[in-house]
């Protein structure tokens, strides 16, 4: 399939609230998500979610590396990284009360970073393309990118969350002054 064209904060249907998929078994969401993860895969990212490449519908993917699990304050000792997962209608629910601050990128905001907080532990609960439902726990960067991703599909952007907008900033820029970058 194609590397699609990815939507950039200003575009309309970033600030839109996407359709659950009646059937997550159908071709045509396992051809969008074949295009989805070519083209999360090119630009690099960590995860995409479908209405960044202009189609509305309610479906995630992502992949944390080995090398970025692990990496943020309260990350449990030992969090490996987490294989391709294809999300269709996932709902997010916190666990617990603990929240933690992380810098945030997005492949809709472009060379840009920002502190956003989250919740620290989260379950998702979603469905497979092959019609199966799954009931997943994830903490650390694994829950951020989790709740990252399910934001865009109610039409919310990481920069939106950012309350210190003092240190929100292009990455180059940013890694100037911090020694720790921001990500990518
Ligand atoms: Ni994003």
């Amino acid at each position: 399939m194609a590397i699609l064209k990815i939507a950039r904060m200003g575009h309309p249907i970033l600030r839109e609230r996407a359709a659950d998929v009646p059937d997550p078994t159908a071709p045509e969401v396992s051809r969008l998500v074949d295009a989805m993860i070519e083209t999360m895969e090119d630009a690099d990212g960590t995860g995409l979610a479908a209405p960044q490449v202009h189609m509305p519908w309610r479906i995630v993917v992502y992949k944390v590396e080995d090398e970025r699990a692990g990496t943020e304050e309260g990350d449990p000792d030992g969090a490996g990284g987490v294989p391709l997962t294809v999300m269709v209608n996932p709902v997010v629910e916190p666990v617990g009360d603990e929240t933690n601050v992380g810098f945030e990128a997005c492949l809709s905001v472009p060379g840009m970073a920002g502190p956003v907080r989250r919740h620290s532990q989260v379950r998702v609960t979603y469905h497979t393309t092959d019609g199966e439902e799954v009931v997943r726990d994830a903490e650390g960067f694994h829950a951020r990118v989790i709740q990252h991703e399910c934001d865009h599909l109610d039409g919310i952007l990481y920069p939106m969350r950012v309350e210190d907008m003092g240190q929100f900033g292009f990455v180059d820029e940013l890694s100037r002054c911090h020694d720790e970058a921001a990500d990518d």
